[in-house]
């Protein structure tokens, strides 16, 4: 039988599971997506790295898995990490988990947090692994947690963030600096003025139109309002100073409001873009996602450019979708329409109220008195354990929805907010249907990308 559940505009696990992004580069032509893979194990087992490369975004090769978990000090999982290219040569970094046998915690101790250099070559291989920090690196204020780097390089330095969890279970990122890429020295942690969540996973330091920002996976945040309403979280911290100097850290901005995003990374192109890709999951949810049945779980987000104006950071679906687009059609007020890939435009110039009702039991709705879209499953079966998001916006002029098989992803205002979430229809073909007498509504049917 045909999965009317696999994903045709976001990557995928060709089976078993997929968890966070890692090693997003631009590298010799071709744009290369490595990610967390299970592919034995539909609920995450030992983790490897998958891999899909692609030349423009639409068209993509599955290679396999070229960085496996196999030596000592990765024994327990080649973790989270990222990609550096210099020079023609794609270098890897990333964690070497090893769990201990005996009675641990595994969080104070018990577990090897090895950061392992590698290099990709042209041909597709990695080779030449070698362990360039070890626990005993780490400050000795830390847990085993420190993990998922990422590098940069000023002037003639290499710098490399990691996350962390300080033994007072406090959320911090280490800064660490290399002339070599070889030999790394602890320069300092980053941490928020108030304690801000006891683990920062994934952290990513970037700027976008010349705003430094620190992006960071924080887990042990409580809801706040419509805030943080996941059980965790990823956002950014606008840094002022230096990161590896003095330094400021402003609020903590969301990525993203849905119910399935987490651990993103970011990379620029040749193009000059910096794109970020999340993990369109979140482990340890209260939900569930029922293409375990099939054999697969999770995807990536669409890739997305961020962009800032006014001080405001926007993420956009990179412009190379509008290549799927087959035909359109302009949507009429309460009338339904059936689909199968597809993108929605709502113009919404009068600042009214809205509902776009998908598959009968997932709406999205712009509250203008309340200052808030909600996304929320009336069809139990649809959320798969999904209820409500909420997502405070001053206005909504314009949405924008992806709409793929078994996932959404909603631009409110050009992407100033998105809200991103797996919904898990019947049929074959969805509906869609809009409520909203100011609205124009455009959707364009989409094929899918290749896979
Ligand atoms: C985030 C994360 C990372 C880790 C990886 C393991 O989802 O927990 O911190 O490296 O997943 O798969």
């Amino acid at each position: 039988m045909e999965d009317n559940w696999r994903l045709g505009l976001h990557l995928m696990p060709p089976e078993g599971w997929l968890n966070d992004p890692n090693g997003l580069c631009w590298y010799e032509g071709e744009y290369h997506v490595f990610f967390q893979y299970s592919p034995d194990d539909v609920n995450g087992g030992l983790k490897h790295w998958g891999h899909y490369k692609s030349k423009e975004l639409l068209n993509w090769e599955f290679t396999g898995i070229p960085l496996r978990a196999e030596e000592p000090y990765e024994k327990d999982g080649a973790y989270s990490g990222s990609a550096f290219v210099e020079d023609g040569v794609m270098h890897l970094f990333y964690t070497g988990n090893v769990k201990e046998e005996g009675d641990y915690d595994y969080i104070t101790a018990g577990r090897g947090a090895n950061e392992i250099h590698a290099i990709y070559t042209p041909e597709g291989e990695v080779i030449s692994k070698e362990c360039v920090l070890t626990n005993a690196d780490y400050p000795e204020y830390y847990t085993c947690h420190v993990r998922d780097p990422k590098i940069w390089k000023e002037k003639d330095t290499y710098y490399m963030v990691l996350g962390g969890r300080d033994r007072d279970d406090i959320g911090k990122v280490l800064v660490y600096a290399s002339s070599n890429l070889k030999d790394w020295t602890f320069l300092q942690d980053i941490c928020s003025k108030e304690p801000f969540g006891y683990m920062w996973e994934c952290p990513d330091y970037f700027e976008v139109g010349g705003v430094k920002l620190l992006s960071i996976s924080p887990q042990g945040i409580e809801t706040a309002g419509h805030d943080y309403e996941n059980v965790y979280q990823s956002g950014f911290y606008k840094l002022s100073g230096s990161i590896i100097g003095r330094y400021a850290l402003q609020e903590f901005t969301e990525w993203d409001h849905g119910f399935d995003f987490y651990a993103p990374q970011t990379f620029s192109d040749d193009k000059g873009r910096r794109i970020l890709v999340g993990w369109m999951g979140i482990p340890d949810a209260d939900y569930t996602n029922p293409t375990t049945r099939r054999g697969w779980q999770h995807g990536l987000t669409i890739p997305r450019v961020l962009t800032e104006k006014g001080g405001v950071i926007y993420q956009k679906p990179v412009e190379e979708l509008k290549e799927l687009r087959t035909g359109s059609v302009v949507i009429e007020n309460q009338k339904t329409i059936f689909f199968d890939i597809a993108e929605l435009l709502v113009q919404n110039q009068e600042d009214q109220g809205f509902t776009v009702i998908i598959a009968d039991g997932m709406n999205i709705c712009y509250w203008p008195k309340e200052h808030c879209v909600t996304l929320e499953f009336t069809d139990a079966a649809l959320g798969s354990g999904r209820r409500i998001r909420h997502c405070n916006i001053e206005s909504c002029k314009d949405m924008q929805i992806f709409l793929d098989r078994s996932a959404v992803e909603i631009y409110i205002n050009h992407g100033e907010k998105v809200m991103t979430s797996r919904y898990y229809p019947t049929e074959d073909k969805r509906s869609v249907k809009l409520q909203g007498s100011q609205c124009v509504a455009t959707l364009w049917n989409l094929k899918p990308m290749s896979m």
